[in-house]
């Protein structure tokens, strides 16, 4: 049975946008952990969209479970990251004009800039996780850099269009994730899942741990953050 992380970057989206206090994504971690999370992911971005430094901070000191820490690999936030030392730092490419992480790291064309991350990271005692595209290259590329983690980005399977393709990035991903396996790293999935499709992803057997933010969050606009990560914990289990 995976375990659930709540990513709680979008808590922070609302507070942004009236630069108050309200939500506090410090209180909503407590919360999902109350409800059965198993990590609080939160993603500390160059553009400071939503989660702050503070909150990273804050996070740190008051959570009870893992604070996962997704982040890119630009000195400032790296150096940021060895200062608060989460649990684990999960490596994610960025672009400033995305909505959300589009796609996985290319670990393979980026080897040198990414096992300096990873090296930088673990001597502060992070466990470090790379998001990468379900694909055996950029698995082989992600064992090479001495990460112990990866999470394969689920977007694929989240957005096809047809059953046809769902079939199809079902099946990559589930021929990454024993790929992966055989290579003996620990595999967690993530991105665009949500009440309707996250049954079959947590059936794969050796996915660890799933990782999922914008659908909880906003079904506890409805039924409470609290009531919103039970049904989940529960969808996974
Ligand atoms: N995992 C990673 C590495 C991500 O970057 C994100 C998005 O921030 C997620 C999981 C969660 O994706 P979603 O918000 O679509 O559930």
């Amino acid at each position: 049975m995976p375990r659930l992380g709540v990513n709680i970057d979008h808590v922070a989206t609302l507070r942004q946008a009236r630069g108050g206090n309200l939500p506090d994504p410090v209180y909503a971690a407590f919360l999902a952990e109350q409800a059965g999370a198993q990590s609080i992911v939160a993603h500390l971005r160059e553009d400071r969209r939503h989660i702050q430094e503070q909150d990273i901070k804050l996070l740190r000191k008051k959570i009870s479970t893992k604070l996962n820490l997704e982040m890119s690999v630009a000195p400032e936030i790296l150096n940021i990251a060895c200062a608060i030392r989460p649990d684990q730092a999960t490596l994610v490419p960025e672009r400033r004009k995305e909505l959300t992480t589009e796609g996985g790291l290319n670990v393979a064309a980026n080897l040198k800039i990414i096992s300096g991350a990873v090296k930088k990271l673990k001597a502060s005692n992070i466990r470090v996780s790379l998001f990468i595209d379900p694909d055996k290259k950029q698995v082989n590329a992600a064992r090479k850099t001495g990460a112990e983690i990866i999470e394969f980005h689920t977007g694929r399977y989240a957005l096809a269009k047809n059953s046809r393709e769902k079939e199809k990035f079902f099946n990559e991903l589930k021929r990454a994730v024993d790929f992966a396996r055989t290579q003996g790293i620990t595999v967690g999935a993530g991105h665009g899942l949500d009440y309707a499709n996250v049954r079959r992803i947590a059936g794969i057997k050796g996915i660890e741990e799933l990782n999922i933010g914008y659908s909880i969050i906003a079904k506890a606009l409805y039924v409470g953050l609290f009531a919103a990560v039970k049904e989940m914990r529960e969808l996974v289990r």
